[in-house]
């Protein structure tokens, strides 16, 4: 049986968490279960702003999912900037909101809530001279600087939806995103830094936007490097946002208008642009920011995330913001200039709550401790990970070093379309197990099934659904709810089928054991096999390709890819140049580790791939193959397993 980590004094010192102990966990997790809709009315109206209050919980389930999307709070009516802005200038008007930490030490700006609320306002009304009004689509493709989330929350005060396209995306994925969404103005920077290295946004988003449908782009001066610019579609944020009021009425929606789209990998096809709605989003990232974290009034609160990929979104701007929190966004890399940078920043900024991914602390674990002891970490509270399971080795680092075994660790398990956490320890409530996410929050009722459907109690290792939707689950895709429907609700109908393994131990905790479909997870960032192998195909190089994930030391999982060869074609500088393709058709992040020339892909008479055996392969696990006898040719398993290379 593993052991529990008891919850240090210090995480428990002046909390005012509404779930400070196992018990008010335990009621609190009974009374969302038993009573959903009173349970989520009486928060939501705790801790949002509305305009007129909803009387409606939930209307709609996973059994009548596949006729229309379920909505939560849908006669309420708000406007999210609100709850993140109005409601905090009597009270914390002069309070910093955002503290921006650019790429160089020290450098970086503090923009306080009253500040804040008045450059939305400016972006808002800047936006609207351009023609974006609400339910018009905006693709954001930024670094992290504060205008990225001054423009989240611009687009949101207009009712305007918001696409965040990730800064490392190349120029033929940002267009796929463009058009999927039909953006009709697109909001980037000239250069990114990150690391002392530029990112040329504006010139990526150029060809991205060339021969497309876009009105306006309206770029953010970041460093004054010479851009192309197009007459009459493109404007500078700083000429048109600055001169513009400080004044804007929000623009009221419905609790189920569209705050934004994001794109994200599944096992098929292209990446699809999950929809969150108003209402509910903010009801669960308000509320996750405060219990997960048991935030507090003075907290400096830290999330190292890109806004790129959900956490920025519900964990760096709505969840803080709403809260009224300090929250700090961060510009650079953990390793610029050195393995240093975040301790630095923990001492200058004196923060309270810091949350990264377990990529990030493996490899600064790998550069020694050093690095963390000399800086001073005493204000530390409270310690999160997303993304990718820590294995213990790491969680205890974290704890240990970092953490000084006086802060809490909160290993949060969420996804994309779950839009904020679902199962996590809460601080400071949960006595934490070195690399369990632990139990349910309240509204979260996790169920492990086999691979026939069949619910498994107790102890036990399968697949993870959730039974009842909560208010910040993402509501349809993009312009294919059938797809939204197909993905997550066909494998086991009435439930949703998060794509995640599971084990839940003889204490209930539940691990979380990594994906079982076709998505890997490379330092953090979720990517399709698909995309990967339509990437490799689209060169003349390569015939055919199967791309599989396997454990990785640093980045969690690696990239394997086995390819055959087109005739004529040898295996020169072979991964390079595969690289090279990856980077155009996906982006700077999705590199391939290992490549192995292979005769054939093992395939069932059927014709479909056995990703199986390859994954066996590529985790030096050819021993364990098993039945191949339904091969259609089983001897090209023996030149795999021959030429295997190590990951
Ligand atoms: C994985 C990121 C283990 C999981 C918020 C999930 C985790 C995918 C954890 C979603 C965790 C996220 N422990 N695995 N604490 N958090 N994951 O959509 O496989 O980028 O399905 O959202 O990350 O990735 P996404």
């Amino acid at each position: 049986m593993s052991k529990t980590t008891a919850v240090p004094a210090r995480v428990s010192q002046g909390s005012t968490s509404p779930i400070p102990d196992m018990a008010a966990w335990r009621k609190a997790w009974m009374d969302a279960t038993d009573n959903p809709n009173q349970f989520w009315l009486e928060a939501t109206q705790e801790h949002v702003a509305w305009e007129t209050a909803p009387t409606q919980g939930l209307d709609g389930d996973y059994d009548s999912v596949g006729e229309a999307p379920f909505k939560w709070f849908a006669d309420g009516t708000l406007n999210l900037t609100v709850s993140c802005l109005d409601r905090h200038l009597a009270d914390r008007g002069d309070k910093v909101a955002i503290l921006w930490e650019a790429d160089e030490p020290g450098e970086g700006r503090s923009i306080t809530y009253r500040e804040l609320h008045a450059e939305v306002c400016q972006a808002a009304n800047a936006l609207s001279a351009l023609g974006v009004g609400k339910g018009d689509r905006v693709i954001v493709y930024m670094g992290m600087v504060p205008e990225a989330a001054v423009a989240m929350l611009a687009c949101a005060r207009l009712g305007a939806v918001h696409s965040i396209v990730f800064g490392g995306f190349s120029a033929e994925a940002l267009r796929d995103r463009i058009v999927d969404c039909g953006a009709k103005c697109v909001i980037t920077q000239d250069i990114g830094l990150r690391g002392g290295r530029k990112i040329r946004l504006k010139a990526v988003a150029d060809e991205a936007m060339a021969g497309q449908d876009v009105d306006h782009c309206l770029v953010v001066r970041r460093t004054g490097d010479d851009v192309g610019w197009t007459q009459g579609r493109d404007v500078w944020w700083h000429d048109v946002v600055s001169a513009a009021s400080t004044e804007h009425d929000a623009v009221i929606v419905d609790a189920e208008h569209p705050l934004f789209i994001l794109y994200t990998s599944g096992s098929t096809g292209t990446p699809k642009g999950l929809v969150h709605t108003t209402g509910g989003y903010l009801t669960w990232t308000t509320w996750t920011t405060r219990v997960t974290f048991d935030l507090r009034e003075d907290d400096v609160y830290a999330c190292v995330a890109d806004v790129g990929w959900i956490t920025g979104h519900s964990y760096i701007v709505y969840g803080p913001l709403s809260n009224g929190a300090t929250s700090l966004m961060f510009e650079s890399t953990p390793l610029y200039p050195d393995a240093g940078r975040y301790w630095d920043m923990v001492e200058r900024h004196k923060i309270t709550v810091f949350y990264t991914a377990p990529t990030a602390i493996r490899a600064l674990a790998a550069c020694g401790d050093e690095f963390v002891t000399k800086y001073d970490r005493s204000s530390l509270r409270v310690l999160g990970t997303v993304g990718e399971p820590i294995n213990p080795g790491a969680w205890h680092w974290y704890f240990d070093v970092v953490g000084d075994k006086h802060c809490t660790i909160v290993d949060t398990w969420w996804q994309t379309e779950t839009g904020g956490h679902c199962i996590t320890p809460i601080a400071p409530a949960t006595p934490t197990k070195a690399g369990a996410a632990s139990f349910p929050l309240p509204g979260i009722l996790p169920q492990l099934v086999d691979a026939n459907g069949r619910q498994l109690v107790g102890p036990a290792q399968g697949l993870l659904c959730l039974l009842h939707p909560w208010p910040g689950q993402a509501r349809t895709v993009w312009g294919d709810h059938e797809r939204y429907v197909d993905t997550y609700f066909s494998m086991f109908p009435g439930k949703y089928f998060t794509g995640d393994g599971a084990r839940r131990d003889e204490d209930g905790y539940y691990w979380i054991t990594g994906r079982v479909d076709d998505v890997i997870n490379v330092s953090g960032h979720r990517m399709g096999t698909a995309e990967f192998e339509a990437a490799l195909i689209s060169g003349d190089a390569i015939s055919e390709a199967a791309v599989v994930g396997y454990p990785h030391e640093i980045k969690g999982q690696g990239v394997y890819a086995y390819v055959v060869l087109a005739g004529g074609f040898t295996d020169g500088d072979l991964l390079k140049d595969l690289n090279g393709l990856c980077r155009r058709v996906i982006g700077a992040h999705a590199r391939i580790d290992t490549v192995q020339v292979v005769p054939g892909l093992p395939k069932t008479r059927s014709g479909k791939v056995m990703r199986r055996i390859l994954r066996k392969v590529a985790e030096g696990r050819a021993g364990e193959l098993g039945d191949v006898s339904t091969l259609a040719d089983p001897t090209v398993v023996e030149s795999i397993i021959a030429g295997a290379k190590s990951g």
